[in-house]
């Protein structure tokens, strides 16, 4: 799940997130792990975000949430996440702590299983590692 200005992956400050789309990522993803069932949500709304973490949270077996700019701003995203039953872990596709101050700060890390940042679009598929091998099914 990818939060505001992700959509832009590709074309967006390409130094920093580098020139592929979500899309095209996604796409190798699903193709490289065929046999798990993945879906792609964006929203460049809050409380679009919080409606899916809702709709998903008590029956998906993992969720992976860049919440971009949200990340350093929201109490009601970390509620979400709290409310729900679904493991979140939070990724980054750049190193927040290598960047300015405001990034340093995460509204959702305490509530998250765990954080992966810095590694590029690497970073998703790392997320989705620790769900693959700690698979409810
Ligand atoms: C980001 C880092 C955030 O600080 C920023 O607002 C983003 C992207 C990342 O993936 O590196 O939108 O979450």
């Amino acid at each position: 799940m990818n939060g505001p200005n992700l959509n832009l992956l590709g074309v967006r400050e390409p130094s920093v997130y580098g020139n592929q789309t979500f899309e095209d990522y996604f796409k190798n993803l699903q193709f490289t792990y065929s046999t798990i069932d993945m879906e792609y949500y964006q929203s460049n709304l809050e409380g679009e975000l919080i409606n899916k973490l809702h709709e998903t949270g008590f029956s998906y077996d993992g969720i992976i949430l860049n919440a971009g700019a949200y990340t350093h701003t929201s109490v009601a995203l970390a509620d979400a996440i709290s409310a729900i039953r679904t493991p979140v872990i939070e990724v980054h596709i750049s190193n927040v702590h290598s960047r300015e101050e405001f990034r340093h700060k995460s509204y959702i890390s305490r509530v998250c299983k765990g954080i992966v940042a810095g590694f590029g679009m690497m970073s998703y598929e790392m997320a989705l590692f620790y769900f693959i091998n700690n698979s409810s099914k």
